[in-house]
């Protein structure tokens, strides 16, 4: 029978965590949790708090971004068990500790603590199918000193770049400075080798400004990357799949700032969309054919949002970064790219759960 309480895949949807994008997290979460079929899957609402307090929910999907969600009228801690003869969540009820055993998870978390391999880590020992990337690639691509570094093993061009840990510029100020200025053109843009959503990241037009950009940068992350500023349009592409990947059509940001910051990606909300991208097709298949290599190449499996730039004048296709989990509301640009070509935001979240299970029989 369809639709029988049995036949449904238990799914948990793991949201908030202790990363600067916690915020972030909650709106993504929000759009998933509405337009997941509730007919095909019984959900659970697992929440991180800031502090790494793991908590079930059982409110209205509203309490995510309204705050709800931590207050305890609507909570029972729970967590997730390692134990793969769990094989789910261990709950804390009042009477004592039961356990729910789950499908799927879809870990809807962005940075640190949720995107960086370790929320994979755990995910892999709970032996539960998990959406997105594994362990390995999560954390390779979080850390955009390492991607560059693999990167350009595999000829794929990226901006000029550096990158040093940040007692290392405590130490010897000058000296990285002095680098920077000889390797590098300025403007330079100055980031944490591991954080998102343009946290911590700066666009640095002289050597006297590098001082404040390298503390901002280093209070999010002790690895600091700098590279050269790039001119010219900013792209991405989304790809979807496990060894047999796909590249989506490529979509471009109009940025309202000075580059593509916080504010701008969720407050502002002026800057622009344009799908597909205002690009000749042939650039245009360079950056999907481009997307895809990187991917295979950094071992990415499910779903992961491949951003680019393409210069001014020439058109040359520029690697940035890698996001393994993509902003993901529903008006968010990895959604978007897969409904222009016809795979409703719905659609591709059962797309995302049927390739968190086969990849997980492809390895039992
Ligand atoms: N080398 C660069 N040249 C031009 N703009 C850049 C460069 N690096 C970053 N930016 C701008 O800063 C934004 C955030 O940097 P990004 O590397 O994508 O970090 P995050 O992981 O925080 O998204 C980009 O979306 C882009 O607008
Ligand atoms: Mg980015």
């Amino acid at each position: 029978m369809t639709g029988s309480t049995e036949k449904k895949k238990r799914l948990a949807v793991i949201f908030g965590g202790a990363s600067s994008e916690h915020e972030v997290s909650l709106m993504s979460a929000t759009s998933i949790l509405e337009n997941l079929d509730r007919e095909k899957y019984e959900i659970f609402m697992v929440g991180i708090t800031k502090q790494g307090k793991w908590l079930l929910y059982t409110g209205p999907v509203s309490g995510l971004t309204a705050g709800d969600w931590e207050k305890p009228e609507h909570t029972v801690p729970a967590f997730l068990s390692p134990d793969p003869t769990v094989h789910g969540l261990v709950v804390m009820k009042e009477a004592g500790a039961e356990t729910l055993r789950l499908d799927c998870v879809f870990p809807a978390l962005h940075g640190k603590n949720g995107e960086d391999g370790t929320m994979q880590g755990l995910l892999q020992l709970s032996g539960i199918p998990y959406v997105g990337c594994n362990t390995l690639s999560s954390a390779v691509c979080m850390d955009k000193a390492v991607t560059h570094t693999l990167l350009s093993a595999a000829n794929i061009e990226q901006a000029h770049y550096l990158w040093f840990y940040a007692d290392r510029f405590d130490a010897a100020p000058d000296t990285i400075k002095s680098k920077i200025e000889a390797r590098l053109n300025f403007p330079v843009f100055v980031k944490p080798a591991n954080a998102g959503s343009s946290v911590g990241v700066s666009k640095v037009e002289r050597r006297e400004d590098l001082d404040a950009a390298i503390r901002k940068a280093a209070a999010e992350d002790s690895k600091v990357v700098v590279e050269e500023g790039i001119a010219g349009q900013e792209v991405e592409c989304a790809v979807l799949g496990n060894r047999e990947a796909q590249a989506s059509p490529v979509g471009e940001i109009g940025a309202s700032a000075v580059f593509y910051d916080y504010e701008d990606k969720y407050i502002n909300g002026t800057s622009q969309l344009f799908i597909p991208a205002r690009l000749e097709e042939d650039v245009a298949e360079k950056i999907r054919q481009t997307a895809v290599r990187a991917y295979r190449w950094l071992g990415c499996s499910g779903l992961a949002r491949v951003d680019f730039f393409v210069t001014e004048g020439d058109h040359r296709v520029i690697l940035n970064e890698i996001n393994t989990l993509p902003g993901f509301t529903s008006i968010s640009m990895y959604p978007k790219l897969w409904m222009e070509t016809g795979l409703s935001y719905g659609g591709l979240l059962d797309r995302l759960i049927e390739l968190a299970l086969q990849k997980k029989e492809a390895h039992s």
